[in-house]
């Protein structure tokens, strides 16, 4: 039986993913060390719970994912991105600071992921976002797309470019007119969207700007897994997920 051509060629989106990083995987690291701000202080208060699984989505060179194995070596580590050629960096990367063991990694979409296929994991205690919703257009999919992955009691962290609300007009538009080059578009809307759903998901939401809004810092935390409640026979039932 032939396979669709939709199952085996890549979406447009994943061809202009990897016509964006093809050449530029090989200097990205080093140039984006200096204004993809806020992703230290991420991976830094990621703070997995032992045996917790934490999933980057749009993990890029693995740049984010290598900080945090090395800083949590009692976590276990998850990479997603639509990019095969930035994956082809991340692997290299990984097996240069000898982490691949610790560190899976695997082509798909944010927005449709399946993470029992992809990584055998069906829930995970860390998700995060470092700078990628801003490439996603439908970005708003993503989120509510990651956010069914977070297991009871866990967390969904984003870092992305903000509205540079706090800095000089001018700065902001030649900021913007460079990003648009890289198909990078700040979402206005973050904040908002993420309110929402913490309203509804009654999540506890903290949301920082940093640097005077060039970046948007936001932590949004599932509630834990209700207490056992008795049944009707009296023996105990448990949520079907832990947080780890
Ligand atoms: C600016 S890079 C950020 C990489 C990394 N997170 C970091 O902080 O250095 C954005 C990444 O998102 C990926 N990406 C874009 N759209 C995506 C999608 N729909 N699903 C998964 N990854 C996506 C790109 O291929 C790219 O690797």
């Amino acid at each position: 039986m032939n396979t669709p051509a939709s199952l085996t060629e890549p979406s447009s989106d994943r061809r202009l993913m990897d016509s964006i990083y093809r050449r530029q995987r090989h200097i990205y690291d080093l140039s984006r060390r200096y204004y993809l701000l806020g992703r230290d202080r991420l991976v830094a208060e990621l703070k997995p719970p032992a045996g917790g699984s934490v999933l980057e989505i749009g993990c890029g060179t693995g740049r984010n994912l290598i900080a945090a194995a090395a800083a949590y070596p009692q976590a276990r580590f998850f990479g997603l991105d639509l990019s095969e050629e930035m994956l082809k960096t991340a692997r290299a990367a990984l097996a240069r600071h000898r982490l691949s063991h610790a560190v899976d990694i695997a082509a798909a979409d944010a927005v449709d992921f399946e993470p029992l296929r992809l990584f055998g994991v069906p829930v995970f205690s860390r998700i995060f976002f470092s700078y990628t919703l801003s490439m996603i257009p439908p970005w708003e999919r993503a989120i509510a797309h990651a956010w069914k992955q977070v297991a009871p009691g866990g967390q969904l962290f984003i870092v992305d470019f903000g509205q540079s609300e706090a800095l000089p007009p001018p700065f902001r538009a030649v900021l913007w007119w460079w990003l648009a080059k890289f198909h990078v578009a700040p979402r206005a809307a973050l904040h908002h969207v993420l309110a929402e759903m913490a309203r509804e998901e009654r999540a506890d939401l903290d949301f920082t700007p940093l640097y005077g809004g060039y970046a948007w810092y936001a932590v949004l935390t599932r509630p834990a897994a209700a207490a056992p409640r008795p049944a009707p026979d009296g023996r105990e039932t448990f949520p079907p997920f832990a947080a780890t």
